[in-house]
């Protein structure tokens, strides 16, 4: 297993992707572990991209519970349907935020966060959670993360 990470300091987004992608399938390459491998997706994201927040919420009893993140401490528990967590498991698609404010019933965990993605967590066709990242600027995601993004938490085994 990889021990350290090596970062890319390119401004191309699409190509830190690229460099981070087969970092993170060797990180988790043997492992058949959840948490662990949570863990290190959220660690190995938060240290490319220097994000605000990057976490995972798991579906537990009918709601979307705080797992493994990197961040400031945030809110344990969240209703289907409320914020943009809630919402992206209860549309089953990737929502892109670009002002957390202009978002209806946002979930404002730390007023820090001033933009988000979130992608739905599948397993069988069935949401199972979300991952969830929080930028400290407006306007930080669009339909390049959500590609790159989609395809890293595809690597992650969630049954
Ligand atoms: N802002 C999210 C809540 C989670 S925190 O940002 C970590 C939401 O509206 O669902």
């Amino acid at each position: 297993m990889a021990e350290d990470l090596t970062i890319l300091t390119s401004t191309d987004k699409a190509e830190q992707y690229q460099s981070l992608i087969p970092q993170i399938e060797g990180l988790l390459y043997g492992e058949t572990d959840l948490v662990a491998n949570m863990a290190n997706v959220c660690a190995a994201l938060k240290e490319q991209f220097k994000w605000f927040w990057v976490g995972f919420y798991l579906v537990k009893n009918g709601e979307l519970v705080l797992g493994p993140f990197q961040g400031p401490v945030a809110c344990t528990r969240i209703a289907k349907g409320k914020g943009v967590c809630g919402t992206a498991w209860e549309q089953a698609q990737t929502l892109v935020v670009p002002d957390v404010d202009a978002f209806p019933g946002h979930i404002a965990c730390s007023s820090l966060s001033k933009s988000e993605i979130v992608l739905p967590l599948f397993n069988n066709n069935e949401v199972v959670g979300v991952l969830d990242v929080d930028a400290s600027e407006i306007d930080q995601f669009d339909e390049i993360d959500a590609k790159f993004l989609e395809k890293i938490v595809k690597l992650i085994n969630f049954a």
